[in-house]
């Protein structure tokens, strides 16, 4: 399972013609567009603000046009102004409607002389949800204070604002001042040689959505990994880092000889602090990473196979809105277990693609209907409907199907060919199907109907036929379970020390929702499963545990909780715990402890589950 906050997706009705304009976002891109960000930001940590100014140019596309509408959440407007040719400015007048919940303030700025450039002069609030912001005794080293954005989805808007919709792509460049000793980095090349001057700046000269925008800064330590790769992390795990990542080029390389250069130039990961909310994210020569992933035998690198074929597979070209999610992840998580493939080997992709299949045959069918659609109908989404394993899991399981049906080749030509088509696009679910009937179903006739293109994309649950690799190392882990559940077989009996991350993942997401107490203590009196290292396995097992009623591994748990703010590793124990009234008790003392370590993002998915957990109880 993967953890993802609710998107919503709103519930407005829109004519057909007008989903062009995402409901996730107020801007209107058929009356104008940003092309161009200049920022200006001072950070100021003391008062965890980013201070300054954001200059848009604008194309605008309808000669009647009034305004121009800005998404913004949470942002101190001190002035806006239209900026001239010659660099005059005239003061604009504007309105900042009431925040709505999901989406934030509308910002609409009174532009009947449609200028060429507007600016905005804006301080961010010190809860921002896109930003955190640490102290130095929240990190690694202590010394300083860090900070980082997460945009994506609709985050973007927290710390700018601009046409915060991934339907929109602008350039942009930056200048950022700081405190002296801190590195400043953003989804731009970063120069690892810049002196720590307090005084950064950005060029992307390639057009970006906005859910891609990125700045981190703190204590922060540089080492190459390759010619044109380095890990950025706190000085302490700098070269964990870099051990744990030392096949980066041999990843940029391999995608590229599968989908052609790589257009980005350098391709560089900041490692965050344990706080950072998600796996990784896959800002623009600067992906995002966890540091959970860290464990020392590079078992965990599919996030870097991960993050950087977005670099083809979103970056390049992207979801036109939230709900073609899955043509980014979907497409990457395919990629992935083929870069996986060519460096770490097929026996390990297809691991991989056997795990995340069983999760989502597990879990499809509880989801809501129009959540187990790839493309889901936009009009019929509720605001509780989430982001799931179904945009990753079933659209690499989608396309898997598609490389098997048409062969390796011809899929990986048509594939590369996608990737040119859109390049510097961003594109609908739609506008992929019109592409992929004539230049793959229809070229290649008999291997797919366009009815069974259309069951994956439209329909509910999981085709019947869809292939699932075969990986004798599960089979026999499965006929282990089986025979420790049925105990023919001791736990100390497994034969488990040979096995890897994955397939301590794969025993353990097997096991039943509510295993026998006995079973778990056996299983953790063999092989000391509390307090592992591993946060994946720990995550499982603690879940497990916790639901058993195994009360010797709440403190191992909790401790596990503080430290690691990823959603995804942290928010199923507290599903685990909220199930029973001492155990949700726990976990409210545990968040009250955490609440100041976590991210905005994370504080609110733990307080909306608590809060639930509590009311129906
Ligand atoms: N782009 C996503 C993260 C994301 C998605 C953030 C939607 C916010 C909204 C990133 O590429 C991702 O998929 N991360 C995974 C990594 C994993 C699949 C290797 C994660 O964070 O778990
Ligand atoms: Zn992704």
């Amino acid at each position: 399972m993967r953890l993802l906050p609710a998107l919503a997706f709103g519930t407005l009705i829109l004519p057909l013609a007008a989903y062009a304009n995402d409901p996730n976002s107020y801007a209107q891109p058929d009356q104008v567009r940003v092309t161009h960000l200049d920022l200006d930001l001072k950070i100021d940590f003391p008062q965890r603000r980013l201070d300054g100014q954001a200059t848009l140019k604008l194309d605008w596309k309808n000669p009647k046009a009034q305004s121009l509408v800005l998404d913004t959440r949470d942002l101190k407007i001190a002035k806006i102004e239209a900026v001239g040719s010659d660099g005059k400015t005239t003061a604009l007048k504007y309105a900042l409607a009431p925040r709505d919940k999901q989406l934030g303030s509308k910002l609409t700025i009174a532009t009947p002389q449609h200028p060429a450039q507007v600016r905005i002069v804006y301080t961010t609030s010190p809860e921002a949800s896109g930003l955190q912001w640490l102290t130095p005794a929240q990190t690694a080293y202590k010394k300083l204070p860090f900070m980082f954005s997460q945009s994506e989805s609709i985050h973007a808007r927290s710390w700018v604002p601009l046409q915060d919709s991934p339907a929109i792509r602008f350039t942009y460049d930056a200048h950022v001042s700081a405190p002296k000793d801190v590195r400043v980095v953003m989804s731009a090349i970063n120069d690892a040689k810049h002196p720590l001057d307090g005084d950064f700046s950005f060029d992307q000269p390639h057009p970006i959505p906005s859910y891609l925008l990125a700045i981190g800064a703190g204590d922060i330590a540089v080492k190459e990994t390759g010619p044109r790769s380095a890990v950025y992390a706190e000085p302490s795990i700098v070269d964990k880092a870099a051990h744990e990542f030392e096949d980066t080029e041999k990843l940029i390389a391999t995608t590229e000889q599968l989908y052609g250069p790589y257009a980005w130039g350098r391709y560089d990961i900041l490692v965050l602090p344990p706080s950072f909310p998600y796996g990784g994210m896959e800002n623009p020569n600067m992906t995002f990473a966890t540091p959970t992933v860290l464990v020392g035998d590079k078992s965990l690198v599919s996030l870097v196979s991960h993050e950087l074929a977005h670099s083809w597979s979103g970056n390049l070209v992207t979801s036109a809105a939230w709900r073609d999610i899955w043509l980014n992840e979907g497409f990457t998580t395919y990629v992935q277990g083929r870069i996986t493939e060519a460096v770490y080997g097929k026996p390990l992709a297809d691991e991989e693609a056997l795990l995340s299949a069983r999760a989502l045959q597990k879990s499809i069918g509880a989801m809501p209907a129009n959540s187990q659609k790839l493309a889901p109908d936009p009009r019929g989404v509720g605001a509780d409907d989430s982001l799931s394993d179904v945009a990753y899991d079933k659209g690499s399981w989608f396309l898997r199907t598609l490389e098997q049906r048409f062969g390796r080749g011809p899929f990986d030509d048509y594939l590369k060919g996608y990737f040119n088509h859109f390049a510097w696009h961003s594109i609908t679910t739609e506008q992929m199907l019109d592409y992929m009937k004539p230049n793959l179903i229809e070229k290649y006739p008999g291997k797919m109907s366009w009815d069974e293109v259309k069951a994956w994309v439209y329909d509910t649950g999981i085709p019947k036929d869809a292939p699932l690799p075969d990986s004798p190392r599960f089979n026999t882990i499965d006929q282990e379970r089986t025979a420790f559940l049925a105990g023919t077989l001791a736990a100390d009996k497994l034969d488990a020390k040979g096995w890897n991350t994955q397939e301590w993942m794969y025993f353990l997401d097997r096991l039943p929702d509510v295993a026998p107490l006995d079973k778990l203590q056996q299983l953790d009196a063999a092989w000391h499963l509390t307090g592992t290292p591993n946060a994946e396995i720990g995550m499982r097992w603690y879940s497990h545990a916790i639901g058993g009623g195994d009360k010797a591994v709440w403190t191992a748990a909790a401790e596990h909780m503080t430290r690691i703010g990823r959603l995804y590793l942290t928010v199923p124990l507290y599903k685990a715990f909220a199930r029973t009234p001492d155990g949700l008790a726990y976990a409210e003392q545990v968040y009250a402890k955490a609440k100041t370590g976590y991210h905005p993002l994370t504080q609110q998915v733990v307080e909306d589950l608590i809060a639930k957990a509590k009311k129906t109880k």
